[in-house]
């Protein structure tokens, strides 16, 4: 693979990154949920953010794209600051697909329109144009077969490979992946890992939260453990999976690779390996 990860020093300069995230923060009332964060990814990078269940991950994505506004902090993607009040936010956003757990798919419209249909009021495309741009993105996804069907004829695994063709059909430069396997039966994930291997090869840039640690040592640059709205550890791909550095990534990666040994919850200093029965 020709990728490369780049360093932050490599992209202070006229090559910044495509995405640039400043002490961030984002509060819900009194919950705390984001805690300062400081994250860069190079163009044509692939970044794994995994960890616990409620440490922010989602919402660090969502603030990217300003789904959620965040309460501190700034957000560049593509050199254009997010954050800066006079944006000109949609237009920023068009930079950014995203992927999403359930799909979100128009369910009463054909796949096809699933993709022409934010073309055309988006981006103002016109009918044809926007109907070759989804031929060829559901090329890309290996669905060119399914462009007349509806959502509901097609199996989850099919249903989120449209979604990835809806994200590109915009002509993103940046996407950002939400657990996109996550609800998909087991026999399901492969598909979609492929979709993404191959988009990342194409040198997407890409931020991905995920569960899947083998897709995170095969394809991602950078792996980024989150706890607790801050970055515990983060950095190559293989080396976080197999060698963390950090005792919390450590027992989420214990956890999740091997859930039949995680200790069952409860007092520190229990009695002993008879625990297990
Ligand atoms: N829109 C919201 N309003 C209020 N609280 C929210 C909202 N979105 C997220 N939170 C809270 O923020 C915290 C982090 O949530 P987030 O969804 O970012 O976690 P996560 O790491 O993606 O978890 P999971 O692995 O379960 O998806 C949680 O405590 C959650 O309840
Ligand atoms: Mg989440």
């Amino acid at each position: 693979m020709s990728r490369t990860t780049r360093t932050a020093a490599d992209t202070m300069g006229a090559d910044r990154a495509e995405i640039e995230i400043r002490g961030l923060h984002k509060s819900f009332g009194d919950n705390h949920v984001l805690r300062g964060i400081d994250l860069d990814v190079a163009r044509g990078e692939v970044v794994c953010v995994i960890g616990p269940s409620g440490s922010g991950k989602s919402t660090l994505l969502r603030c990217v794209n300003l789904l959620e506004e965040p309460s501190g902090g700034r957000v560049f993607v593509g050199g254009t600051e997010l954050t800066d009040p006079d944006v000109d936010i949609d237009a920023a956003r068009r930079r950014i697909g995203m992927v999403f757990q359930q799909f979100n798919l128009f369910p009463h419209v054909s796949v096809t329109a699933n993709l022409t249909l934010p073309q055309r009021r988006v981006l103002g495309r016109d009918k044809a144009e926007a109907a070759a741009v989804a031929r060829e993105n559901l090329e890309r996804v290996g669905l060119a077969a399914k462009a007349d069907a509806y959502p509901a004829q097609l199996s989850g695994g099919q249903q989120q490979r449209v979604a990835i063709a809806r994200a590109l059909s915009m002509g993103p430069e940046v996407m950002l992946f939400d657990e996109p396997t996550s609800a998909l039966d087991p026999e399901l994930v492969g598909e979609v890992l492929s979709v993404m291997r191959v988009l990342a090869g194409e040198g997407m840039t890409m931020m991905v939260v995920t569960h899947e640690m083998s897709f995170a040592r095969e394809v991602a640059d950078r792996v980024v453990f989150m706890d607790g709205g801050v970055i515990v550890e983060q950095g190559p791909a293989e080396q976080v999976v197999t060698r963390p550095t950090q005792e919390r990534t450590r027992d989420f990666l214990n956890r999740v690779l091997d859930p039949a040994a995680a200790p069952a919850p409860g007092p520190e200093d229990g009695e002993g390996p008879d625990a297990t029965q």
